[in-house]
């Protein structure tokens, strides 16, 4: 079979895998050793051959036969063992029965595919007729573990995903201590590191630092990919921005805990690695059985940041995202900031009526409507609704809102448990815990041992018989807490470790057995806002609550960052309504241009504002409607980042470039000044805004003016369009 993007040259052991853009490049040194030459843009591609870099100190391959051809310390690696010779941090570390974890790869063999592997119970990146696999087959020769690199091209998205798996062929069990998805060792340091931190309320703050000796991490050890670091980061050239320069950029499908491990050696060379580390993760692996690690994936571009982030969106949207369930994106009320738990069938069905008047879509019911939950110490696990406040029941309601026009969203949290609850009085030993400790506790709940399969059960039982035969259109589904003294009442002691990769393992399997039967329904994923905004969510949520942080200037930052890695369309974004501001039409204007970032809806009690403002709603979501195709479907201009300025300014535009949305949010008070945003992929032609202004392409190629002011709410929108002339 001929393959368009992975090549072997068998005389020199070099496999090439070619994307639209950019070339990877492997040799097999000895006939045994994966060694990387290079990983950059294709065009002119230049690269050294392979040399052994030969320094005192370091040991050399215990087989023989590979000195001074090969010294694993100092080479550039597909893939490093442990306690081998190679010092840097390694990929993969197995323990084995004597005791020890020395691991020890070598290559045997290759395997070429067209399309893709499945990983069992771990989502991953769809295939296309595009996608093609390299398998580098390498082996542990003292344990028998067989342990392949899988190298599966997106090419049009100049995107490769990286999994490993290992086979236990040998006689004995083995315990796999540190897991890797993806190295790559880059010849030089000269590089900046740029990745998300924050907290919960203010998730995914950017930050750009220079690479220095030594190792520089990101990491969640909380049981999800979190608010305090994502698993997106990116290495780039000192001079790259927005629009130009070099930038690798990676991420993880993946929502638990993770390690991206970034460390410069002593010959100045950068090793980058995405996995799942070491200190949250063993497994213990049986003669016979496999393990397989979660995706990794990686870009590479010389167009800057702009084109890296472009990469990742196309690639999002065509191999992560499931398939759009509506026609059209629906607009939504949450309930959540304006009511928390105070709601019922009479308040609710006044939302519905303010919806319509507002041409909003549909209501989303946020927490508060089962079992006793009138605050947030109790009831988590019991599904069922609260009678008092919905005397009728679920399906009652639901009706109504229906007779309405009005979509239906309803709100859960199936991974958790409140101790005052029935669930938890019926099954304590349900819930993560360690033998002999008290679990801990955060806002009042505890988590449940989604790797039980019959935690999972009863889930699937208890929302089958509160949802079935009810119309809903859309889950909230959120998960409040992180894990702690993570363990499991159904695991042997010497499994434990592995609690908290069950634990995902079950919630992805738990996800999927959701998205199947409750077929056709939108699914919003949340974690106290963007405490899971990654990947692994992504394969089943249409979009992510963005961040509970709705202070819009706050918002500025933190989408601007979102849409590094991630496309507009998985971005949830309500206008909301603190100190009842939206009453004051700078703000509302305000608040709606930043959530038009992405995909718009509103936060606020719409039933309580005033008429002005649900008319302004109405011609907004009408505005919307008119941008929507380019804010979520169209391609993403970065142009300045807010955490160099006080504003953030960006535009979305179609692929012929016929239609461009610009958008300039101000987040904090500055001097009055001429701002100047260039829309630096204008064409030669003219283009007409909405006020009937028209613009030579050059014109905007230098840039649209706008004054900055002292105001903490100054923004500007421009939609222009094309001229056929
Ligand atoms: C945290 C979410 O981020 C909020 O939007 C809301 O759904 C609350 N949980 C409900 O408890």
């Amino acid at each position: 079979m001929e393959f368009k993007c992975i090549s072997f040259n068998e005389e020199k052991g070099i496999f090439s895998i070619e994307t639209a853009n950019t070339l990877y490049v492997t040799q097999i040194i000895n006939g045994k050793h994966p060694v990387h030459l290079y990983y950059g843009k294709k065009d002119g591609a230049q690269y050294p051959e392979y040399e052994a870099n030969i320094m005192s100190f370091s040991p050399f391959s215990p087989t023989g036969g590979s000195w001074p051809n090969y010294i694993a310390d100092t080479a550039m690696l597909e893939y490093s063992g442990y306690d081998s010779g190679d010092y840097r941090a390694s990929s993969l570390k197995i323990n084995n029965k004597n005791g020890d974890s020395v691991t020890w790869l070598e290559y045997k063999d290759y395997e070429i595919l067209a399309g893709r592997r499945e990983i069992p119970g771990i989502p991953y990146a769809d295939a296309d007729d595009n996608t093609e696999t390299l398998v580098l087959i390498c082996e542990d020769e003292l344990t028998k573990c067989t342990v392949k690199l899988y190298y599966t091209v997106f090419p049009r998205e100049d995107v490769i995903s990286r999994y490993v798996t290992v086979e236990n062929n040998g006689d004995a069990a083995v315990t796999i201590e540190k897991l890797m998805s993806l190295t790559l060792d880059l010849p030089n340091c000269n590089y900046d590191m740029i990745s998300f931190y924050g907290n919960h309320y203010y998730e995914r703050k950017m930050q750009r630092v220079p690479l220095h000796y030594g190792a520089q991490n990101v990491f969640s050890r909380r049981g999800a990919s979190s608010h305090q670091f994502n698993p997106f980061i990116a290495i780039c050239d000192k001079s790259t921005d927005e629009e130009q320069g070099g930038v690798y950029g990676f991420n993880f499908v993946w929502s638990g805990s993770f390690l991206d491990e970034v460390e410069v050696d002593q010959t100045g060379s950068t090793r980058v690695q995405i996995g799942l580390g070491e200190e949250n993760f063993s497994w213990h692996l049986d003669a016979g059985e496999t393990f397989a690690s979660p995706e990794a994936v990686m870009t590479y571009t010389d167009g800057g940041l702009g084109q890296m982030a472009r990469n990742f969106h196309k690639f999002v949207n065509g191999h992560i995202l499931p398939p759009e369930p509506f026609d059209c994106r629906p607009v939504v009320i949450n309930t959540w900031e304006a009511c928390y738990f105070w709601i019922n069938e009479a308040e609710m069905l006044r939302f519905a009526d303010a919806a319509k008047e507002s041409d909003i879509d549909m209501l989303v019911m946020d927490d508060g409507w089962f079992g006793e939950r009138n605050g947030d110490h109790a009831a988590l696990g019991d599904w069922f609704p609260n009678k008092k406040k919905f005397p009728n029941g679920l399906k009652a309601f639901v009706d109504k809102v229906k007779e309405r026009g009005i979509k239906f969203g309803i709100w859960i949290e199936p991974e958790m448990v409140n101790e005052d609850s029935d669930l938890y009085r019926a099954h304590p030993e349900w819930c993560i815990r360690c033998k002999d400790r008290v679990p801990m506790e955060s806002r009042w709940q505890l988590v449940l041992d989604m790797g039980n399969p019959d935690v999972r059960q009863y889930l699937k039982d208890s929302l089958t018989k509160a949802f079935d035969g009810i119309d809903i259109d859309y889950f909230k589904w959120d998960m409040n807490r992180h894990i702690s003294q993570v363990g499991s009442t159904i695991l042997s002691p010497e499994r434990q470790k592995e609690a908290n990769f069950r634990y995902m393992l079950g919630v992805y399997e738990f996800y999927q057995w959701f998205v199947d039967h409750f077929k056709g329904a939108m699914l919003e994923n949340c974690s106290g806002g963007g405490g899971r905004y990654d990947l692994g969510m992504m394969k089943y949520s249409t979009m992510i609550w963005t961040s509970d942080n709705t202070v819009p200037q706050q918002r500025v930052q933190i989408q601007y960052s979102s849409m590094l890695g991630y496309p507009a369309s998985t971005m949830s974004c309500h206008v909301s309504n603190h100190k009842n501001i939206c009453e004051v039409p700078r703000e509302l204007k305000y608040r709606a241009e930043v959530a038009m970032g992405g995909a718009l809806g509103y936060e606020i009690h719409l039933p309580n504002v005033s008429d002005t403002v649900r008319k302004t709603i109405k011609e907004q979501i009408a505005t919307y409607r008119k941008y929507e195709d380019l804010i979520l479907r169209g391609e993403y201009y970065p142009v300045k980042s807010p955490f160099d300025e006080s504003y953030s300014a960006y535009y979305y535009m179609d692929e012929s470039a016929d239609k461009i949305l610009v958008s300039y949010l101000q987040w904090k008070a500055d001097e009055e000044r001429e701002i100047t945003v260039k829309v630096a992929k204008a064409k030669d032609g003219r283009y007409r805004d909405e006020e009937g202004r028209v613009y030579e392409g050059k014109e905007l190629r230098e840039g649209l003016k706008v004054l900055s002011d002292d105001t903490e709410c100054n923004s500007k929108m421009w939609y222009l369009e094309f001229i056929k002339e």
